[in-house]
């Protein structure tokens, strides 16, 4: 039974169906509208946008290289969730220093005589204890990992002990070592003690007789000490019929070549991504082309060597690479002594796709790059749709091991415990117009002001910046104990360890300390620091890129 007015309920009934035709329209239509957006959607071009919104869009996602602060590098090690220790990886924790004195109690009388121990025995596990409790109370950000023998020092109450550790900090999982001088004594119940430990690499008599070892690609200098860890040789590819069998990406040099790193970064990474969705070699070109924003000359430098920035040992083992030389020449022999020539697929833009090239079965695909600037970057592979399939590798990119041991020395140099301050200055601090207050926000004055506001007096602070005058920082010295990368000169001067280890990558020749190796150095203190100061957030109200972008 109806129980609505019968002269209403046309009308009723019209204007509900009025009104779901009407809905129904705007759906369609927000469908069509949004799936239009969607086709036609291409990430906005950096180059094409403006500075802040640039920034912006490069900032808001991690991945993001471009940003115009030059005075950090995050890499794989920072960006990523921290690498899964090895299943082998032998922490020295409390319980495992307990055991080991269990065994020494059981292996020995019980009831221990205090006259045996009026002389401090080095090769005394028990002295070794001693030092393993000390460091682990002392060093609470680091995880040590294998302790050598003690031995003796240069007094008889001395030991020269040297370990192994991972900072808790570095997300790679490097190992790194350390070697110092402890003077020990006895406490109570006639057990080892501690008196005293001396700083980082004071135990020199522990330091192992390191491996001589030839040095890579035919360099003619004098064998030298060297990082035992660090093998970052040119793999080769072997045999004829293993150059063949491979299936090669190879790229040839585009705009990005000579731009600032942080756009090699972007591109790079775009490359070895697409090899990877490809399930094929990244021919690999190291020689790496250095801007002028980072040479003392201002002006571009070519001919660097990748392993001076990063950690080719590392990237060997994480992803499937063959250096260009190598291939090259490979590649050529095959084409003189067969009849066949190795197929290529010679691909002249970026707008064919990684999805489209995905069937290809010839052994090099050989993406050339002819176009004109900013056609021929080589991370425009990687936009629009193929965004969603390639993914940048950015866990094969790590800081070199070379540049990561003088992080390893200046934070070691202040035990670890240290806060810092990032400055940023530069070019941002001339540009009023963009980033009004952080001239003045930065000045020595106001910058001693804020950070007593957020750092206690007298504590070690490193300061992290792009400021090129040293003296700048004075102002803080009153209140703190100051340090900056230039302090720690000698760990690049032609006397030390990574002079050497570079010059091998040289050639023989030296090579110079840049402002790229700085900002890597800078970069990882800081973030080792226990309190860390941002300049944006902590010092000035300016915004990070650029005015009203935050
Ligand atoms: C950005 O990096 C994250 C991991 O840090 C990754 O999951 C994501 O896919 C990356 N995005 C792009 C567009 O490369
Ligand atoms: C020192 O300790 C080691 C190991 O316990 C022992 O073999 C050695 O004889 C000791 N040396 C001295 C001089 O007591
Ligand atoms: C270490 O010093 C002790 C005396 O302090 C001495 O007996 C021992 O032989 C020394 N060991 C080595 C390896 O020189
Ligand atoms: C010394 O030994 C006694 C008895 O064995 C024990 O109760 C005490 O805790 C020990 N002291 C230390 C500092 O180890
Ligand atoms: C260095 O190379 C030469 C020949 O290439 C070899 O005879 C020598 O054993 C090598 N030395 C080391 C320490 O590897
Ligand atoms: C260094 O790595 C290469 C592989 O990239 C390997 O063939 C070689 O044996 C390694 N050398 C050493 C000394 O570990
Ligand atoms: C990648 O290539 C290798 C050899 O070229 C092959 O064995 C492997 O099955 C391929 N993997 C995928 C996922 O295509
Ligand atoms: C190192 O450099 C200094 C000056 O910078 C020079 O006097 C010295 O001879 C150099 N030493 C070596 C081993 O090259
Ligand atoms: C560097 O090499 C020279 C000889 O090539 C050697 O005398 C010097 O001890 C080495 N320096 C370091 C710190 O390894
Ligand atoms: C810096 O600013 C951030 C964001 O406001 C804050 O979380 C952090 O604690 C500040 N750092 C210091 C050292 O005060």
């Amino acid at each position: 039974m109806k129980e609505s007015n019968p002269a209403t309920e046309p009308i009723g009934q019209n204007l509900i169906k009025l009104i779901s035709n009407l809905c129904f329209s705007v759906f369609v239509f927000s469908v069509l509208i949004i799936t239009v957006i969607a086709i036609t959607y291409q990430p906005p071009d950096p180059w094409l946008e403006s500075a802040p919104a640039l920034t912006k869009l490069f900032t808001e996602s991690e991945n993001a290289t471009f940003k115009n602060d030059n005075s950090i590098l995050k890499t794989g090690e920072d960006l990523l969730a921290p690498a899964v220790p090895p299943a082998s990886e032998d922490r020295i924790t409390e319980a495992v220093i307990e055991k080991s004195e269990a065994n020494i109690i059981n292996s020995t009388p019980p009831q221990l005589n205090c006259e045996d121990l009026e002389r401090v025995n080095c090769s005394d596990p028990r002295a070794l204890i001693a030092v393993e409790r000390f460091n682990l109370r002392l060093f609470k950000s680091i995880v040590f990992l294998e302790y050598q023998t003690p031995v003796n020092g240069s007094k008889p109450d001395e030991c020269d002990v040297l370990w192994r550790f991972r900072n808790k900090k570095e997300k790679s999982w490097r190992k790194y070592r350390d070697f110092r001088r402890f003077k020990l004594g006895f406490g109570v119940n006639c057990t080892y003690k501690v008196v005293h430990a001396r700083g980082w690499h004071s135990g020199i008599n522990a330091r192992r007789p390191r491996r001589i070892s030839n040095s890579t690609r035919g360099a003619k200098i004098a064998p030298s000490v060297r990082d035992e860890q660090i093998n970052d040789t040119i793999p080769s590819l072997g045999s004829d019929m293993n150059f063949r069998k491979g299936k090669y990406l190879y790229y040839s040099r585009g705009g990005d070549y000579c731009k600032g790193m942080n756009q090699y970064q972007w591109s790079f990474l775009c490359g070895l991504g697409e090899a990877m969705y490809l399930n094929r070699t990244f021919v690999m070109d190291l020689s790496v082309c250095l801007a002028g924003s980072y040479t003392p000359s201002n002006k571009d430098e070519e001919g660097k060597d990748f392993r001076y920035y990063f950690d080719f040992e590392h990237l060997k083992e994480s992803a499937s690479i063959v250096e260009e030389v190598e291939f090259l020449r490979d590649w050529k022999k095959w084409d003189r002594s067969h009849k066949r020539k190795v197929p290529v697929k010679k691909v002249a833009s970026h707008k064919i796709t990684p999805m489209q090239l995905k069937k290809e079965k010839s052994t090099v695909i050989w993406r050339q790059f002819d176009g004109a600037e900013p056609e021929n970057y080589w991370y425009r592979v990687c936009e629009g749709q193929a965004a969603k399939y390639v993914q940048r590798p950015w866990h094969a990119l790590w800081k070199s091991k070379r540049l990561m041991n003088i992080v390893t020395e200046i934070s070691g140099r202040m035990d670890w415990d240290f806060d810092a301050v990032h400055v940023v200055r530069g070019e941002k601090a001339q540009n009023k117009d963009l980033w009004p207050h952080l001239d003045y926000d930065t000045s020595p004055d106001m910058l001693l002001e804020k950070v007593k506001r957020m750092v206690q007096p007298w504590r070690n602070l490193y300061i992290a910046t792009n400021e090129p005058f040293y003296n700048y920082f004075d102002k803080l010295r009153s209140q703190y104990k100051v340090h900056l990368l230039d302090d720690y000169k000698e760990l690049w001067s032609n006397t030390s360890e990574w002079y050497n280890e570079t010059r091998i990558l040289n050639d023989g020749r030296p090579v110079e300390f840049d402002g790229y190796m700085r900002v890597e150095v800078d970069t990882e203190v800081l973030y080792r620091a226990k309190t860390r100061v941002e300049t944006f957030y902590n010092l000035t109200g300016d915004c990070k890129d650029g005015i009203n972008t935050c």
